[in-house]
């Protein structure tokens, strides 16, 4: 051991088997022997599962007896497991901050089945990489922070309430606040309820009545959310009603403003007398003395599933055109019933049921095509015609029915958009409110403390929004039921030796997380960072940076990731890709290409960061530097980024970045911006091969004689490097 290595950090690597997932196709004695020779590690250890009570076990007694310093277990995705490997090392007395866990499954074994050599290799690279960043990591302190025992609701609707009244009856004190006259949303206007049939208004009263009088409930009607300052346990809210204002504190907040049914101007003639919504029917069915013709129509996805605009299905309105039908048939038997659909959803057993019970009232059931849409036209003694292709029977049929109801998607509502930005939380691109993790977190932002529910986040019957709002009131409830929680040191820290008060960092924050401080330099409040990183890049002099994703941390494993072996020869290498991919949508997209085995070329390695736009210049100079050929900054969805909009920023950054590397004669072609979200693994790998490549036809960048490009003073490089 050389005498700097001796200096090192004492790092334990445990690799993980995971049974035959990592080891039926990489090399595990291999990577051991590899692990032990580099500087630094003083224990390599292979685990049959390093997951199980008796892998944890062993990293516990390691750390102990061994005198680790730092620990890495190589093993599947960190998404699922890093917490659980960082409380075993906290237990053992290390700081959870000097871990760090690398995947050789989702993103290795799994999708470099048929190439074993390759996938050994890079679990070498990979492994090298989490030893670089172990060896530079710093202990880091959790912050406790006291929750203030108190919560808004935004939206009073079955949702709101529900969530509101769980909160309450748990003895927390809620703001309730309501944007109309009164509460109730959406199902004020409906008629009965399915699968029980149960008149809305019997639902609805109860509990409009127990917001109303609950001791521990204080409802805002006609009024606004007009500001949201703060963070989890301290969230400063305003209500505006009218010309008042109120200021209050609370710790949770939760989001159930609904969503609108479509109105469909502009299809099938809808506003022609005798054309109408299942709303509009409903709100016809409230009364007990209507009238419905003798034969009624209903068009299914009206505005939905479209190829160009609104690509969703809005899921429920099968349920209630069923509902409604059957209500039509029971009141007025010699009424004709016809449905005409292009899928039919009816989940669930009872909604099953009720569309078999629909069979055997008599409502019929026509498929059309979505590329052959009925027709409605009017004849000119004012009958209703339309006109349908029935795609099962091969027939075209005319029907004349004295009513047509057109069953419409929900949609979000407009003013989600300026709730979104006041609360700092992102939409999906139709305009919902986007959940931190489709599977993990349904209920939750990924800002902590505010939680979503009902249709606000996606079309949904009222059980399920009953259902969600209990489990957002849940998790709502946990943080003001202990009182304190621990929040993630990963937070921005400034160095105020280096600081030249430019400003960028705190104009950059999307959560005014960074406020002036009273000696005129930026100061961060660590409740407020989300830890996106992103002003750690607009910081011209590096003197802003994010703890466990320092440039000392991420640099080094950037390289280590990337230095070819030694017998690795520069003119047979194939072409490296380098992606840096942030640890929501595009790293969860990799994992689910791994775990659906979708192959990909090894030469793809995968370094996480919190959100591409915590990537700058200076680490996609490292890269080419370190032997990348080709970058990929991968992010979410446009709209879609979890700290607001830092892939926009990133895109903005990549296209600078591109002109330097053209200016450089480097080539901006060699590096890209990928978007994608955690459901598109197919398109993740495809991009991968495809990138991939178009890579190899370029061939390996070849940097050694180009002097402008490696004398480059990458630390003052900002996005304004495209002018180079
Ligand atoms: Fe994925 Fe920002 S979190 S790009």
């Amino acid at each position: 051991m050389t005498e700097t290595e001796a200096d090192l950090p004492r790092v334990g690597v445990f690799l993980c088997r995971c049974g035959t997932n990592i080891a039926g196709t990489v090399d595990i004695p291999r990577i051991a022997q590899y692990a032990e020779k580099i500087p630094g590690v003083a224990y390599v250890e292979q685990n049959l599962h390093t997951c199980s009570s008796e892998g944890i076990s062993k990293i516990k007694e390691a750390i102990r007896n061994r005198k680790l310093e730092r620990v890495v277990v190589a093993a599947c995705t960190p998404r699922t497991h890093e917490p659980l490997f960082m409380a075993a090392v906290e237990e053992a007395g290390l700081n959870r901050y000097l871990f760090q866990m690398v995947n050789i499954r989702e993103h290795d074994s799994w999708v470099h089945t048929g190439d074993k050599e390759a996938a050994t290799e890079k679990a070498q690279h990979l492994v090298n990489m989490a030893v670089a960043k172990a060896i530079n990591l710093e202990p880091e302190t959790r912050r406790e922070i006291e929750v203030t025992p108190s919560a808004l609701v935004v939206g009073a609707g079955v949702s709101g309430m529900t969530a509101a009244l769980s909160l309450a009856d748990q003895g927390f004190q809620v703001y309730l606040v309501e944007k109309d006259a009164e509460p109730g949303g959406l199902v004020k206007d409906l008629h009965k309820l399915s699968p029980t049939d149960t008149k809305a208004d019997m639902i609805l009263a109860p509990m409009i009545e127990a917001v109303r009088t609950h001791k521990n409930v204080s409802l805002f009607t006609d009024s606004k959310v007009t500001g949201v300052n703060g963070f989890i346990g301290h969230f400063n809210v305003e209500i505006t009603t009218g010309q008042n204002k109120l200021t209050t504190e609370v710790g949770t907040i939760i989001v159930a403003t609904g969503a609108e049914p479509l109105s469909p101007e502009g299809y099938y003639q809808y506003g022609l007398h005798g054309i109408i919504t299942q709303l509009e029917l409903e709100k016809k069915l409230v009364d007990d003395t209507a009238v419905l013709p003798n034969q009624v129509s209903m068009i299914q996805c009206v505005g939905a599933m479209e190829e160009k605009g609104r690509a969703y299905c809005s899921r429920i309105c099968c349920g209630v055109a069923i509902k409604n039908a059957l209500e039509i048939k029971r009141r007025f038997p010699s009424t004709k019933v016809n449905i005409l659909y292009r899928d039919l959803q009816t989940y669930g057993i009872e909604y099953e049921q009720l569309y078999r019970d629909s069979l055997e009232a008599g409502v019929s059931f026509i498929n059309f095509d979505p590329h052959r849409p009925p027709e409605v036209s009017i004849t000119t003694d004012g009958q209703l015609n339309l006109q349908v292709y029935d795609t099962l029977l091969g027939e075209e049929y005319t029907l004349e029915p004295g009513m047509i109801i057109l069953s419409t998607p929900l949609t979000p509502r407009e003013e989600s958009k300026e709730l979104a930005k006041i609360l700092r939380v992102p939409l999906t691109p139709d305009g919902f409110f986007l959940e931190a993790h489709p599977k993990m977190r349904p209920m939750d932002f990924s800002s902590d403390g505010i939680y979503l529910c009902g249709t606000a986040h996606s079309p949904k019957n009222i059980p399920e929004c009953i259902s969600q709002a209990l489990g957002a009131a849940s998790r709502a409830a946990i943080p003001m039921k202990k009182g304190r929680i621990m929040a993630e040191a990963t937070t921005a820290v400034l160095d105020p030796e280096k600081c030249v008060g430019c400003g960028a960092c705190a104009t950059a924050c999307p959560f005014d997380a960074i406020i002036w401080g009273p000696l005129g330099t930026p100061k961060v409040i660590d409740a407020a960072c989300k830890g996106c990183g992103v002003c750690t890049v607009e910081c011209p002099v590096g003197a802003m940076q994010l703890r466990y994703f320092k440039d000392s941390q991420l640099t080094p494993a950037i390289d280590a990731l990337l230095h070819p072996f030694p017998d690795e020869g520069a003119q047979e290498r194939k072409p490296v890709i380098l992606v840096m991919a942030c640890k929501w949508c595009s790293y969860a997209a990799a994992d689910f290409a791994g775990v659906m085995r979708l192959q990909y070329p090894a030469s793809v390695r995968i370094v996480l960061v919190p959100c591409s736009g915590k990537v700058d210049f200076r680490h996609i100079y490292k890269g080419f530097m370190s032997g990348a050929d080709g970058i990929i900054v991968a992010g979410c969805l446009k709209e879609q980024c979890h700290y607001v909009d830092g892939n926009i920023v990133a895109e903005r950054r990549v296209e600078a970045a591109k002109k330097t590397l053209d200016a450089l004669k480097i080539g901006g072609n060699r590096l890209e911006m990928f978007f994608c979200s955690a459901g598109m693994p197919r398109d993740f790998a495809e991009y991968m091969r495809d990138f991939t490549e178009r890579i190899r036809k370029l061939g390996v960048a070849s940097l050694e004689n180009n002097q402008a490009f490696r004398s480059l003073d990458v630390k003052t490089l900002t996005e304004d490097a495209g002018d180079v």
